[in-house]
């Protein structure tokens, strides 16, 4: 009877214990996570102040607005507006230029002013009014949204 009661307690300490305490430290790091308010994974952090975070997310929104406007457009066979809004929304913009150039890291820089000029190439080719590679060059812009994504946080 003892010899089975030691048994449990055994399979207890070995099994049970270290899964509490695996989770106990889960919560801990989520709690971490939280205060802090920041993603902490691999991609690069810009070290951005509250202000300029708050502003580069509006200019975010605004990008997947234009993007989801272009598609849209596109598929209405209404490239000239689209080419207007791939070069106002997306495009090199002196507004764009300016925003770019705010920001201290070399790499995220260079991104940013090769994604803008890719959408200004975008308005160019959309004006062709060419389905097919208006498409694949939207394809090619939005390349730059992943890669920088996938990169850089803020
Ligand atoms: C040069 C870098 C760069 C490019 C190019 C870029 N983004 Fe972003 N984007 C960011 C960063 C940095 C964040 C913040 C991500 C984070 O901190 O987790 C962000 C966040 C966002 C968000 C979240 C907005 C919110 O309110 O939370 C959206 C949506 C977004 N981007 C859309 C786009 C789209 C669509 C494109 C392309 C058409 C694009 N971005 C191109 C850097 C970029």
């Amino acid at each position: 009877m003892y010899k089975n009661i030691f048994l449990l307690v055994f399979i207890f300490l070995i099994y049970v214990v270290p899964v509490y305490a695996q989770s106990e430290k889960d919560v801990m790091a989520n709690h971490h996570m939280m205060m802090n308010d920041t993603i902490n994974d691999k991609r690069i952090s810009l070290n951005l102040p509250p202000p300029m975070k708050v502003h580069q997310l509006e200019n975010m929104r605004s990008h997947v607005e234009a993007v989801q406007a272009i598609i849209g457009l596109i598929a209405e066979q209404n490239f000239n507006k689209a080419s207007e809004i791939a070069h106002t929304k997306l495009g090199l913009t002196e507004e764009m230029k300016k925003m770019c150039s705010m920001f201290k890291n070399e790499g995220f820089r260079t991104l940013g002013f090769q994604f803008h000029k890719s959408a200004d190439e975008l308005a160019e080719v959309l004006k062709t009014k060419d389905m097919t590679k208006s498409l694949q060059s939207l394809h090619k812009t939005m390349s730059y949204c992943v890669q920088c994504h996938a990169t850089f946080r803020q």
